[in-house]
């Protein structure tokens, strides 16, 4: 049987997983490919843990040079994460013509134009599935299964730790610290946990679905990134009395000559699927012209879940080198001469709902001022509750809004932060909500 020779960069999380599977499913691997998936060597600075697995001698290294430059070699897996040493060895395997296989989102979204062109110029292909919402074949729908729609939006939720965070806080009354605690012992979260709480990982997914469902090239720098850090039981609660959840979502949409691309706490309705999905889960729902609404469901983070979407890209570039087919999937999903540059919306343009949450002192007058300032900048109060609970002599406020434009909204809080009747900064939640149109 013929051998596909493969090198792995790196042996933490994800690194032990592909071995595990590629090791334990080895003739199971074979016997759908029609040739023999080989893990030739890894490499990693520690070849002396116990990772639970029986490597063939010589197997470990701690010289990626080597690997990357190996010519028995047909597929390099990078598994270390970071933009320095990764891109280096990525950009390696590419001059030696290897094909590679990422889970490594943050290196793509900050520097893949760059990365994709070299492999395009190159011949070889450039596979990423583990780096969009783990196990879920996102990637794939978009390139392969999606290709003859229009896609119209993708919402998502795609950063197990932040889902694992909030769902923990909503449901079991857990502290913020107590759950990012154990997202990091789950192994959930990156190595620097802030990129999963304040949003920028979720924002390097979207930067890479959009560019594949929109033909852009990949562009982080305008999308808008907020994260859950400042998210507290307070709202998570009043969330819940207005029938909804508190999401962290990476929302895109098509504007035609523009792209929608978002990431923040999002309140979404209890009857949206979205709601439901909890723990480390992940979910994107893709609305396209043609199949109308599809959603991908499961694991976006750890291991094994992780290591399967590996895996899979793995076995398509055998596919690919048994069939003399490199490249057959464009790398981004577009012809590389159709890739354009397309700008994100700026998050002022946008139009949504909106839960505001004033500090406002509890006497005459004060609802009056608030609604005044909403009202002169077009914003259309839906519905207000206000509960008798003083903290510093304030009460919590909460409005929330009809459809009203970003730059309004930003500019009536300022407006009334400025108020001597108005104590802390107002919190402000986005809300996606199909049903609330208006
Ligand atoms: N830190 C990421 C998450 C891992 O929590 O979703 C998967 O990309």
């Amino acid at each position: 049987m013929k051998e596909i020779n493969i090198g792995m960069l790196g042996c933490g999380t994800v690194g032990t997983g592909v071995a595990k599977i590629l090791i334990k499913n080895k003739d199971l691997i074979s016997s759908r490919v029609g040739a023999s998936l080989n893990l030739k060597s890894v490499a990693d600075i520690d070849i002396a843990s116990d990772r639970g697995l029986q490597f063939d001698k010589g197997v470990m290294t701690t010289d990626s040079d080597k690997v990357v430059t190996d010519p028995d070699i047909d597929i390099i897996l990078e598994m270390i994460g970071g933009e320095t040493i990764a891109k280096d060895l990525i950009l390696k395997a590419i001059e030696n013509g290897k094909h590679v296989v990422t889970a490594n989102k943050a290196l793509l979204a900050n520097q893949g134009n760059e990365i994709f062109k070299a492999a395009e110029i190159k011949g070889v292909d450039l596979a990423f599935e583990a780096s969009v919402g783990g196990c879920m074949p996102i990637i794939k729908s978009l390139r392969e299964s999606l290709v003859g729609n229009k896609i119209k939006s993708m919402i998502g939720i795609l950063n197990g730790t932040c889902n694992y965070i909030l769902s923990k806080i909503t449901d079991d009354g857990s502290t913020f610290k107590e759950a990012l605690a154990e997202a990091q012992a789950k192994g959930y979260a990156e190595a620097d946990s802030t990129l999963d709480v304040e949003g920028y990982d979720a924002a390097h997914k979207l930067a890479l679905l959009i560019s594949l469902a929109y033909g852009m090239e990949i562009d982080l720098s305008n999308i808008y990134v907020e994260g859950i850090s400042s998210i507290t039981p307070m709202d998570i609660e009043y969330a819940g009395q207005f029938g909804y959840r508190i999401k962290l979502l990476a929302i895109s949409k098509n504007r035609g000559d523009t792209v929608e691309a978002r990431v923040h706490p999002t309140m979404i309705p209890f009857d949206n699927i979205l709601s439901n999905v909890n723990g480390s889960l992940n979910a994107i729902n893709v609305s396209a012209d043609a199949v109308g609404d599809i959603l991908l469901y499961g694991r976006g983070a750890g291991m094994m879940p992780t290591a399967s979407s590996v895996v899979s890209d793995t076995v398509d570039i055998a596919r690919n080198i048994l069939s003399g087919s490199a490249r057959r999937i464009p790398l981004l999903s577009f012809q590389m001469e159709n890739i354009r540059k397309i700008p994100v919306m700026p998050v002022d343009e946008i139009f949504t709902h909106y839960y505001i949450r004033f500090s406002a002192l509890d006497k005459p007058g004060v609802l009056s001022r608030i609604s005044g300032i909403l009202g002169k900048n077009e914003i259309s109060i839906k519905s207000v509750q206000q509960k008798g609970r003083k903290t510093n002599g304030s009460v919590p406020l909460v409005m929330l809004t009809h459809r009203a434009k970003e730059a309004d909204v930003s500019k009536a809080l300022s407006e009334i932060n400025s108020l001597d009747v108005a104590s802390d900064r107002p919190v402000l939640i986005r809300i996606e909500d199909e049903n609330g149109q208006d």
